[in-house]
């Protein structure tokens, strides 16, 4: 099935937040996923937690999820959205740079990156992204956690900053 620009019944638009709104919904999210995960172990829960709870409080969080390393290479993990590339090579696209550098890839405008190469469009309706690695508690690269947002420069130093917060619980 390819990629459509047209959004299924159950996905709305990204709506961007300014800076005060920000730290107001990722102060609200942060709360939930405590009280949510508080002593929980396992990643898989964890990861669809996380999916779900930041998809609530933060409107331009429009593909969320979560890619594995496996054997070398990213395969989809959890998400919420529109169908997501299945696997991904380390080094191709955001996911597989975030992945080969180890540390979190801002984009304000995917359309802006090489396609295929430096961006690899799941979705069309994609236009900024982030994607910040996931280590666990021997800092191994366990996977990469990928937002995509309809809108451009929806995420900034404030995303990166409390979602790196929120990643470390991988690392307990
Ligand atoms: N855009 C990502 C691929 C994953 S889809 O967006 C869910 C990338 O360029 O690595």
């Amino acid at each position: 099935m390819s990629a459509s620009a047209e959004m299924p019944y159950f996905i709305k638009p990204s709506i961007n937040l300014s800076t005060e709104e920000k730290h107001r919904a990722y102060r609200e999210a942060i709360a939930a996923i405590d009280a949510n995960l508080a002593g929980e172990t396992q990643d898989m829960i964890k990861m669809v937690t996380i999916n779900c709870l930041l998809k609530t409080y933060l409107p331009y969080f429009y593909w969320t999820g979560f890619y594995l390393v496996q054997d070398g290479r990213l395969i989809v993990g959890p998400y919420q959205g529109t169908l997501g590339c299945l696997y991904i090579n380390f080094g191709r696209g955001v996911c597989g740079k975030a992945a080969t550098e180890r540390k979190t890839q801002l984009v304000p405008n995917t359309h802006a990156l090489a396609q295929g190469s430096e961006h690899i469009a799941c979705d069309p309706n994609s236009l900024s992204e982030i994607v910040v690695p996931v280590f666990n508690g021997k800092e191994e690269l366990i996977a990469v956690f990928d937002v995509d947002s309809t809108l451009e420069g929806s995420f900034d130093e404030v995303d990166q900053s409390y979602l790196e917060q929120i990643l470390r619980v991988f690392a307990d």
